[in-house]
């Protein structure tokens, strides 16, 4: 099998076994959450390289936990074997063995086992909700973890993060964010240090109130998107407003650094505004063009700003490439919040569905 990754952009070593005898590994399972982008990542060039930096909140409740057990491959081609929440799921192995293909020249050893791997979301299978970022890198802390069992060299705790940055990265591109608690940044950026489009990096020196941020989210619709993300990434290289896009993400992502740093509630919400609706923007004004926005998504974001307006309360939304919508607000103002949502927007839940999450401490590995 070949496999489109050129290995010198791989900043760590690859760790090989001896292919006539591979030692056997125990089973090993990681909990991986989702994450929210305040600064969106849309574009992308080969292989999983953004276009632009992007941030994220690194979510608690909604999560993946994936099980990995390698068993030695004796001879023909190597086969995964996947089940989602119990059942087999044959549409996402495939993806699985397209990802695991493009590992070949940086984790060598997958090609020497068979696989067979479980998975389970926190949140309900039909919600609505992009589960790519929480698998992928649930995904790639369990391969990491077995390639530490056989590796001579231990990893600092730092280097084993980043190496599963990159590995998820591989797999989802906001999958790379998941790997860290709080706030992960993505893509090289001049203010960022130690910044790199080959893995996230945990951010800090933000002010204390963002730790004590909510989402809720409120869904909209249940139905699988008509346009997948990898389609969207892959429109952006023919929108007449791309290279525009790629700065003023850039330009968005140093300002919200700032009243990040600072504590500014209101500018943090304008940019994370103007961010969900520029991502929904550029979709709409793609070669061909696509709204994945839905009716209620609009009368959600009109009665937010309005409540802002009535209460001065920092109430914020942001969208995923979804009609669903995030609502982020501090914990100091939850009783109120949760009142509103209660009766102004719960009626626009399709079922009254409204995942209800914060941000969190990141991934866990299982015993
Ligand atoms: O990771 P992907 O390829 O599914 O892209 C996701 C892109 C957005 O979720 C829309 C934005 C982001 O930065 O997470």
């Amino acid at each position: 099998m070949t496999s489109p990754l050129p290995s010198d952009h791989y900043p760590f070593t690859s760790v090989n076994i001896s292919p006539s005898n591979p030692p056997a590994l125990k089973r090993v399972s990681w909990k991986s959450p989702s994450n929210i982008a305040l600064v969106k990542y849309w574009g992308k060039k080969p292989v999983q390289i953004p276009t632009n930096a992007s941030i994220s909140f690194t979510l608690d409740h909604a999560h993946t936990i994936t099980s990995v057990q390698p068993t030695i491959r004796k001879g023909g081609a190597p086969f995964i074997t996947f089940s989602f929440e119990g059942s087999k799921a044959p549409a996402f192995a495939h993806r699985i063995e397209r990802f695991f293909t493009s590992l070949f020249p940086i984790m060598p050893w997958i090609e020497n086992y068979n696989w067979e791997i479980e998975s389970e979301n926190s949140f309900p299978h039909s919600s609505g909700i992009a589960s790519s970022a929480s698998s992928m890198s649930a995904l790639a802390l369990c391969l990491c973890d077995l390639e530490s069992q056989f590796a001579d060299r231990k990893l600092t705790h730092e280097d084993f993060y980043k190496k599963a940055s990159y590995v998820a990265r591989l797999g989802s591109g906001s999958a790379a964010r998941s790997v860290f608690p709080k706030l992960a940044s993505w893509g090289s950026h001049k203010q960022i240090v130690d910044s790199t489009n080959l893995y996230a990096t945990p951010h800090m020196g933000v002010a204390k109130v963002f730790s004590t941020f909510h989402d809720d989210i409120i869904i909209v619709s249940k139905e699988k998107k008509s346009v997948s993300s990898s389609a969207g990434h892959r429109l952006m290289e023919t929108n007449p407003f791309a290279s525009t896009r790629y700065q003023q993400a850039n330009e968005h992502l140093s300002s919200l650094l700032l009243c990040m740093k600072e504590g500014d509630l209101s500018s943090f919400g304008k940019i994370v505004e103007d961010e969900a609706l520029t991502l929904h923007a550029l979709m709409m004004c793609s070669n061909p063009s696509y709204i994945l926005l839905e009716p209620n998504t609009l009368e959600i974001i009109k009665r937010i700003r309005l409540f802002r307006e009535k209460t001065g309360l920092h109430v914020y939304f942001t969208l995923d490439a979804g009609p669903n919508v995030h609502i982020l607000y501090p914990d100091y103002q939850k009783e109120e919040i949760s009142a509103f949502i209660q009766e102004d927007l719960l009626s626009f839940a399709e079922d009254g569905l409204i995942i209800k999450d914060q941000i969190g401490a990141g991934p866990q590995k299982l015993l």
